[in-house]
């Protein structure tokens, strides 16, 4: 059985903008974000309050955010990794945040500068203080399928990692197919587990990386399974600057097409979405990868 409707996660903003390799201005930016909460996307992740220095593509978070305050009865989350970035957000007003794990070590350290077990700790305080301030928390988690460093990752370190996460007190659990290598009967194995493990499937969002051209079915494998939140990104702008060999994220005109064609709602209108996507290549200066937005945008 598929779900009646799909809350999509947007992340093109954050996950999209993050690998750019020139900075992209703040106000494309917030037009960018402006444009795909008009196109009826319900949740778009705007940017991250991390070191500027590891991540200086989003390093104008400060000057960004306010600029968004107009923007009505969408959710705007934010990326934060540790104490030093919930304050930045929180001064902001930010009302959703997202801190980051890893199931792997090699990740851990070179994203976080951190052990796992260290970047739980890490999180720990950020989780309590946003709740107690009533601040909705998402646990992304990286890596949950292949490492680039490390090969295969076994599920079971995957659900040990998931599971601290929600001990900490998220309200949700992303997880990251950093890298673009699953497939999807590991998609519901990984699921299966998580139940298994007390992990509930409605606490669980999918967020697929395309390197291997399997994001899609992945997702479908997910929704067969009860999945209801998908991250995706507009265009399938995206990669991770600390993980050799990302590429983008499931296009989420592609996601919306399939759910489309399955009767599946999602609220968006796929033409605003495709004309943004076509903008924003053009402020780029290289077309979208998405198969779906070249076959509307040459109609
Ligand atoms: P660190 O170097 O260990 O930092 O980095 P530290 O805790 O030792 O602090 C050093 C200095 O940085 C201090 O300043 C802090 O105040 C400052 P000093 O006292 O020396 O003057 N500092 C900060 N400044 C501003 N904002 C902050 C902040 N934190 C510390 N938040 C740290 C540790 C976590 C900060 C660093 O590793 C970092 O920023 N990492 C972020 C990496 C990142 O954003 N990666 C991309 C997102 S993850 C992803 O894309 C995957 C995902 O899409 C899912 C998937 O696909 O799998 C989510
Ligand atoms: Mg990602």
């Amino acid at each position: 059985d598929l779900p009646a409707r799909v809350r999509i996660h947007e992340v093109g903003a954050r996950d999209g903008l993050q690998n750019e390799k020139t900075v992209v201005p703040t106000g494309v930016k917030a037009e960018f974000i402006h444009r795909l909460a008009a196109s009826g996307l319900t949740t778009v992740e705007a940017t991250s309050f991390v070191h500027p220095k590891w991540v200086p593509q989003l390093a104008d978070a400060e000057d960004l955010f306010p600029r968004l305050a107009d923007i009505d009865g969408v959710a705007l989350p934010v990326l934060v990794p540790n104490e030093r970035g919930l304050d930045r957000a929180l001064a902001l007003g930010a009302r959703r945040i997202a801190v980051f794990g890893s199931a792997t070590e090699t990740f851990a350290a070179r994203n976080l500068n951190r052990t796992v077990d260290e970047s739980l700790a890490m999180f720990e305080p950020v989780v309590a203080r946003a709740k107690a301030d009533k601040v909705h928390v998402r646990g992304y988690l990286s890596m949950c399928f292949g490492d680039p460093w490390e090969g295969p990752v076994p599920v079971h370190q995957v659900v040990r990692v998931a599971k601290a996460l929600m001990d900490l007190g998220c309200d949700e659990l992303s997880l990251g197919d950093t890298i673009g290598v699953a497939t999807p009967g590991h998609v519901q194995t990984l699921l299966a587990e998580l139940n298994e493990e007390g992990v509930p499937t409605d606490t669980i969002g999918v967020h697929f990386h395309d390197t291997y051209g399997q994001a899609l079915s992945n997702t479908l494998a997910a929704l067969q399974h009860g999945v209801t939140t998908v991250d995706a990104s507009a265009g399938g702008l995206g990669g991770c600057p600390y993980a050799k060999s990302a590429t983008g994220n499931l296009a989420t005109e592609d996601l919306v097409w399939m759910l489309q064609g399955l009767g599946i709602e999602t609220g968006v209108d796929l033409d605003a979405l495709t004309a943004t996507s076509v903008w924003l290549a053009d402020q780029l200066g290289r077309p979208s990868p998405s198969r779906t937005v070249r076959a509307l945008s040459v109609r």
